[in-house]
């Protein structure tokens, strides 16, 4: 039976792959990269593609692709990753791909003929939740990974080589990039905000995603006998650091507008409720709509850290270990989108992303867009993240519509 043919909406799917997760006991969902979870999704993805007649294979990074071939092999290839946060939710990235598989089933149950090829991939990783990295899929497509990234870590030691291997990959093969006859990227995906549902609106089409860089913060200051130490004598890594979060909170707050910063993790070393604390370790997640404004802040930043060290007397170690340029969607792909919503009489509204993805690596090399549909009081990134069955099924409807269009080469 095709995938296409099945009783099942994207709502089942979506529950499905929400049961592979780390922590059964949690509610959220976690999925992170080379995790036996991340396994059994991608697995039950490939099974998924199976019924759907897209012939599914596996990269050499654990994508894993579907593919519906046309007369060339120029190909439009849709998707999103199966990754996720820790105690995500259900829609993001997963969203995109299993809509990807229902619109290619759907086409290749047509049995039309077209001038080119159609792929739908389900990316290994976006995210950055595991390892020190993000977007290790879409950047290994595009011949963007490198083998020294193979030495990365994750917080428990293992190695990105060490956790492809357990999954049964071969690490040397990473390098290979198919990307070449990739001629357009086009990926669905829940808005994560709040713009479409306030203005009742069913989809939405990206005009830019805002550029990122992430840091790893180390502080070290010194660690003292809580009772007896004096304040003026003290080194204390987490007072400075307290600091140079609000100091980071505060630069968001003038520019929220067109940026956003934010301290999403922060470990004290040995803490101890009767020590100083010596060291502490946190992280930064900056985001602007341009990269000369990004790069602005984060060299203010980065003076605002420099002067509360010296303040306090601690040393201050910056990893910038990501970053991904502000990038714009293509013009013509962006009206496909709007045409095709029109078709189905949709109401559109062109909009900036704030959240990263996969599009933003894809669209520095091939024509790339993004839809976006509601997404239930913008949340993201928190086990009740959702959106509604006529949201999720006009954004298919849409991204069906679109890739065939785009397969019939109407943009250049
Ligand atoms: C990915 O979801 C990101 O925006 O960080
Ligand atoms: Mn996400
Ligand atoms: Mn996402």
């Amino acid at each position: 039976m095709l995938f296409s043919e099945t009783s099942r909406t994207i709502e089942n799917y979506l529950w499905e792959l929400s049961r592979c997760t780390e922590f059964y006991e949690r509610h959220g969902v976690t999925r992170r990269l080379y995790t036996t979870a991340w396994q059994k999704a991608q697995s039950m993805i490939f099974d998924w593609m199976c019924e759907a007649d897209l012939d599914p294979w596996i990269d050499a990074v654990g994508n894993v692709h579907g593919r519906v071939q046309g007369s060339s092999d120029q190909t439009i290839l849709t998707g999103s990753h199966v990754d996720t946060v820790v105690d995500g939710g259900a829609y993001d990235g997963a969203y995109g791909i299993i809509a990807g598989i229902m619109a290619l089933g759907e086409i290749k149950s047509r049995q039309i003929s077209l001038p080119r090829s159609l792929e739908v991939v389900a990316l290994c990783e976006e995210e950055g939740s595991r390892f020190p990295m993000t977007c290790w899929g879409s950047r290994a497509l595009l011949g963007q990974v490198a083998l020294e990234n193979l030495s990365l870590q994750d917080a428990d030691g293992v190695s990105v080589k060490e956790a492809m291997r357990s999954c049964g990959l071969d690490p040397h093969h990473i390098e290979w990039a198919p990307s070449c006859y990739y001629t357009g990227f086009i990926e669905l995906h829940v808005e994560q905000a709040l713009q479409l549902e306030s203005l009742h609106c069913p989809i939405g089409v990206v005009d830019t995603i805002f550029g990122q860089e992430r840091w790893n913060v180390s502080i070290v200051g010194e660690s003292a006998h809580a009772g007896t130490s004096r304040l003026a004598n003290r080194h204390d890594a987490l007072v400075a650091s307290s600091e140079m979060v609000l100091g980071t909170y505060r630069l968001a707050q003038q520019h929220e507008e067109k940026a956003i910063g934010t301290v999403g993790r922060l470990q004290v070393h040995n803490g101890t409720s009767n020590c100083v604390p010596g060291q502490v370790n946190f992280t930064v997640d900056l985001r602007a709509q341009s990269d000369l404004l990004r790069e602005a802040l984060a060299s203010e930043l980065r003076g605002l850290f420099k002067d509360c060290g010296r303040r306090y007397g601690v040393g201050i170690a910056i990893d910038q270990y990501s970053s991904a340029n502000a990038v714009p969607m293509h013009l013509e792909l962006q009206n496909l989108i709007q045409k095709s919503a029109k078709t189905h009489h949709l109401d559109t509204l062109l909009l900036d992303s704030r959240a990263g993805h996969d599009a933003q690596i894809f669209g520095t090399t091939i024509p790339t867009a993004m839809i976006f549909v509601p997404s239930h009081q913008g949340l993201s990134h928190h086990v009740n993240e959702f959106t509604n069955a006529e949201d999720l099924m006009n954004g298919e409807k849409v991204l069906r519509d679109v890739l065939e269009r785009a397969a019939n080469a109407m943009f250049s």
